[in-house]
């Protein structure tokens, strides 16, 4: 029997995953296999522990899962610890059951290593202070980006959230109606407001013919906030298409220990995106 790994959540049934981690085992000539698991509430502990023995190696965990599989590890990396949150689980050699988080690992690389965005000094806005945005925070901040404003609709979410993080660099908080009319050199939105189809009420002084607008959703058709930050003629916009199979190439690195080539598979699913 081959290795075998899943992606765990609810819903799951739409996850890319299976399609993406196939395929970089084809890449990497790697024999396992790939599948989703939907897994009811009241189950997510025992259906991780009944998945992790014998040939199950790993699982992706997903909404609205990623705090509670956090919570089960015995041992996290310190991106995990950081991020509150997981979304790699595996076993150590001890039997003990490790989580990483490779969500802002995977922003970092598909903004500066895909796009040439420079992220070292830069001024950045993130929009939104939930889940999503908590997981990119570390990154980022390692990554040595000058300082990070969280504007968010709930301003003590923000203030909360900034406050995990300012041990680590320049991170303030503020509600979008106080964001100030200045250019940004990156705009990141990790709420999910495109969702419901909306745009979090952002002045359009933010972006400026340098800044990157980076949405942590994608699409077949430009998310919203891409096509607000299109309309303002935005330096570089970019939705999260690549953060998704970047993050996916660090869980399949932490478990195999070869990381695959990522451009093939991003351009792949750009494509069967298009054609649905
Ligand atoms: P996730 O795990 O995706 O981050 P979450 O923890 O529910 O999910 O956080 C969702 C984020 O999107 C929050 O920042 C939320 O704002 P609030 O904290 O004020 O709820 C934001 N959000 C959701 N819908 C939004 C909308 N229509 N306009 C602006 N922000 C929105």
């Amino acid at each position: 029997m081959s290795d075998r790994y899943a992606v765990m959540g609810n819903p799951v049934a739409h996850s890319k995953s299976p399609q993406i981690h196939t395929r970089f085992a084809e890449l990497t000539d790697q024999d396992l296999s790939y599948g989703a698991v939907h897994v009811e509430s009241p189950d997510f502990e025992t259906e991780v522990g009944r998945f992790l023995q014998g040939d199950g190696k790993g699982l992706n965990i997903t909404v609205p899962f990623k705090e509670r599989a956090w919570a089960l590890a015995q041992w996290r990396s310190e991106r995990a610890e950081r991020a509150g949150a997981a979304n790699t689980l595996y076993r150590l050699e001890d039997g003990r059951l490790a989580a990483d988080n490779t969500d802002g690992v995977g922003l970092v690389r598909d903004l500066r290593d895909n796009h040439g965005v420079k992220l070292a000094g830069a001024r950045v806005l993130v929009l939104g202070a939930g889940g999503a945005v908590r997981g990119v925070m570390h990154p980022l901040l390692e990554a040595g980006v000058g300082s990070i404003l969280i504007a968010n609709r709930t301003v003590s979410r923000a203030e909360e959230l900034a406050s995990l993080f300012t041990d680590e660099g320049e991170v303030s908080a503020c509600g979008f109606d106080a964001i100030p009319a200045e250019a940004f050199d990156l705009v990141i939105n990790g709420t999910s407001a495109s969702l419901q189809g909306e745009l979090p009420p952002v002045p359009a002084a933010v972006v400026a013919a340098h800044t990157a607008c980076y949405d942590m959703m994608y699409g077949a058709e430009p998310t919203p906030f891409c096509q607000w930050a299109m309309d303002l003629d935005a330096g570089r916009v970019i939705d999260g298409l690549g953060m998704l199979v970047e993050q996916a190439a660090e869980a399949f690195s932490v478990w195999r220990g070869v990381t695959p080539e990522t451009a093939s598979v991003i351009d792949q699913l750009r494509a069967s995106l298009d054609t649905k």
